[in-house]
């Protein structure tokens, strides 16, 4: 439960807001590179309640500059790319990616008008798929070695989608280890080739789904690690034979995290507002071992959302496509067999902004609180200009790379001994990874 106060702190993004400001100290997505097309690769953006536009530079890079026109205020997604950047097609005035004004041509030829207007300009950089925008003034610093950065493309696959809630809601159902024993839990086991059939891939060296296993072992012992890049989450679960279920997620500070995805892949994946009642997700899947069949699963996952806006066919509009038959027989949801559907019933349900101010946490619900404990400190630290989580960190230690999320089972005794083997053995076999960051690999081949 919050009060109101630090719930309003949490949840308001916009220019000049606490966590506006916090997470404008991030790297944020602003749109996929698939969202530029050859013809006209220009397009606006809302990003963090700011109306922008964003295009592709003739010279291959990209430009972020604020959508009204700084002259007498029309619309920029409009302009013509034309000359090194973006013109205006009221009177012409020309704007480079920086925000300067380079052109006003009905304006005397002598005049220096120009070198007194600053239009709103944001740094952007192309990685595996995604645009990322630097919002947060000055020098942007270089983005963090994180794997879904590393990631050779041809290893990766890159998507996003429309949710009408605020951010904190995605964000806070990702890092939640608790209720994938329940939200996806599938009554009907007969894997489909569908998005999301890696949830129902037998977990490695059993023959039992993913989802069968975390369903029948819904009490896991949740455990939350601050490190590095944010917070590295456990979920442990005691199964027969003296085994156990380890399942590690982590919190990428502030608003993304990494979680396994079936045996070989991970999910990098960002919530980003676009204004307080609505959020992206953009994700980077990547895998740890093989190229991406990036056709298959782009288009599994055209099937669930509209373009151009990439919002999703379901949703509030149709009760996120719910149906009672399949909920008594196939889903716990009754809500398809894509789980990221489900997760966005979850988020959605609760309405735009959550009232935090009625909820109740238990125990379950660790993560979470962690995060929230996390973000409200690096809120004040931001402010008073102290360091904050993910960004003074340097990636020299098996902490702060990759980070490695899985879903493995162990003998129940060192366990964790297990795990850091296996993510560095794992590590090893990728023919992207970096050198070998811990010793303690090579226990087996
Ligand atoms: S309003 Fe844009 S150039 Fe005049
Ligand atoms: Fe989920």
């Amino acid at each position: 439960m919050l009060s109101a106060e630090d719930n309003e702190r949490l949840t308001r993004t916009g220019p000049g807001t606490p966590a506006g400001d916090l997470l404008r100290a991030y790297w944020q997505p602003v749109a996929l590179v698939e969202e530029l097309p050859d013809e006209r690769p220009a397009k606006p953006v809302r990003l963090l309640g700011e109306d922008l536009v964003l295009y592709r530079r003739a010279d291959g890079g990209y430009g972020l500059v604020g959508r009204t026109c700084s002259h007498r205020g029309v619309d920029l997604a409009f302009g013509r790319l034309e000359d090194g950047g973006i013109r205006c097609l009221y009177h012409g005035w020309l704007y480079d990616h920086t925000g300067a004004c380079l052109e006003q041509p009905a304006e005397p030829p002598e005049s220096r008008f120009r070198e007194k207007v600053a239009h709103p300009a944001h740094p952007v950089r192309a990685i595996n798929g995604i645009i990322f925008a630097w919002m947060g003034g000055g020098e942007p610093p270089d983005p963090p070695a994180f794997d879904a950065f590393d990631a050779p493309e041809s290893h990766t696959f890159a998507f996003k989608g429309w949710w009408k809630c605020n951010w904190l809601q995605g964000l806070e159902g990702g890092i939640d280890p608790s209720h994938v024993s329940f939200l996806h839990r599938f009554l009907d086991e007969d894997p489909r080739d569908t998005y999301g059939q890696q949830f129902r891939e037998h977990v490695d060296g059993t023959d039992v789904p993913l989802s069968k296993l975390v369903g029948d072992n819904f009490r896991p012992d949740i455990d939350v690690e601050v490190t590095g890049y944010g917070l590295r989450v456990y979920a442990l679960r005691d199964l027969a034979d003296d085994l156990r279920h380890v399942r590690i997620t982590n919190l990428l500070f502030p608003n993304a995290f990494v979680i396994p995805f079936g045996n070989r892949m991970a999910i990098a994946q960002w919530h980003v507002p676009i204004d307080d009642h609505n959020h992206h997700w953009y994700m980077v899947m990547y895998d740890l071992e093989e190229a991406t069949d990036t056709e298959t699963l782009r288009a599994q996952r055209l099937e669930g959302v509209t373009l151009p806006d990439y919002e999703p066919i379901h949703g509030r509009h149709d009760d996120w496509g719910f149906d009672p038959t399949e909920q008594a027989t196939t889903t716990y949801t009754g809500m398809g067999m894509d789980i990221n559907v489900h997760d966005q019933w979850a988020v959605e349900s609760i309405g735009r902004i959550q009232d935090r101010t009625v909820e109740h946490l238990g125990v379950s619900d660790r993560a979470v609180t962690a995060y929230r404990r996390q973000l409200l400190r690096a809120i004040d630290d931001h402010a008073a200009g102290r360091p904050t989580p993910a960004r003074h960190a340097p990636g020299t230690s098996l902490d702060d790379l990759g980070p490695v999320a899985v879903d493995m089972i162990t003998p129940r005794d060192g366990w964790e001994g297990h795990w850091r083997d296996r993510a560095a053995r794992r590590r090893h076999r990728s023919p992207w990874a970096r050198d070998p960051v811990d010793s303690r690999d090579e226990v087996d081949a």
